[in-house]
């Protein structure tokens, strides 16, 4: 009877053992196709962007036909180029981006993402392909009234949700009251409108809505960023993938060809 005891509790141990090392085996084979080899395979890699963003990605009609275009669609298309697949591109909102990469429905964000601290624990970033400073718009009768982040002292700031923006409103300006839309297009009618008093913007794409938009103007405010930048985000763990990637922004850097896709952009947009 003890015997028979010992046995089967011999075998249950034995079977849990094999159990365990199966599953891990199973993970390990998982693990050895990366995201990136699956692009490699599939011939095909999925951009999510938000295209709300002059001069990094907007819509605009190219032979009759609504088109994204942009620095960022730029850098996208090289990096599809150089692993040699397909681009799609999908546009949604920008605090829709990290899920969808996380879940699997984009491959890669190019979307003026800047890699902060908090993103960074759970997506990798690529280097930094372009830095920008942060900008306050009003509407332009006001642009002089406001001076520095203190004038705007318990205003309605208005920021794209989910954003770096987000969070200057938040902690640079005494007292806001925030207001975070989720793209920028809401944010320009909300100024326009007098549902906010400011809005805090990426420098580049502040300066692009006040050329287009006679009744919104640039402040001179200066704001403090120190983790700016733009940088291209994927799934956590992909190291070859982030390789890849920086060796495709070297390679555009050296051929001075970031600079000459912010002028097409520039130029697209008039
Ligand atoms: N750089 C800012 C951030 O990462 C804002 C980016 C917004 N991008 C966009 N395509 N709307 O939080």
């Amino acid at each position: 009877m003890k015997k028979l005891k010992l046995k089967s509790i011999l075998s249950i141990t034995l079977t849990t053992l094999l159990s365990f090392s199966l599953v891990a085996c199973g993970k390990s084979t998982e693990k050895n196709s990366s995201a990136l080899d699956k692009i490699k395979q599939n011939k095909k890699i999925v951009l999510g962007t938000c295209a709300d963003y002059p001069p990094y990605e907007f819509h605009k009609e190219v032979n009759g036909k609504d088109t994204i275009v942009g620095l960022d669609i730029e850098i996208a298309k090289s990096v599809a180029k150089d692993l040699g697949v397909e681009l799609e591109i999908k546009d949604m909102k920008f605090d829709g981006l990290l899920p969808a990469l996380s879940s699997g429905n984009i491959d890669f964000i190019v979307a003026s993402m800047t890699p902060t601290a908090e993103r960074a624990k759970s997506v990798d970033f690529s280097k930094i392909y372009y830095k920008a400073s942060q900008a306050i718009i009003v509407k332009a009768e006001n642009s002089d009234k406001f001076t520095s982040l203190e004038s705007l002292e318990g205003l309605r700031i208005g920021a794209q949700k989910g954003t770096l923006q987000e969070e200057i409103a938040k902690t640079q300006i005494p007292n806001s009251k925030v207001k975070s839309l989720p793209k920028v297009t809401d944010l320009i009618l909300a100024l326009n409108t007098d549902k906010v008093d400011a809005v805090v913007m990426e420098e580049p794409v502040a300066k692009a809505y006040a050329a287009h938009d006679k009744s919104i103007g640039l402040t001179n405010i200066k704001v403090v960023d120190e983790e700016g930048g733009s940088a291209i985000a994927v799934k956590k763990g992909s190291a070859d993938f982030v390789k890849a990637l920086n060796e495709t922004i070297d390679k555009l850097q050296k051929e001075n060809k970031i600079d000459e896709f912010v002028i097409k952009a520039n130029e697209l947009q008039d």
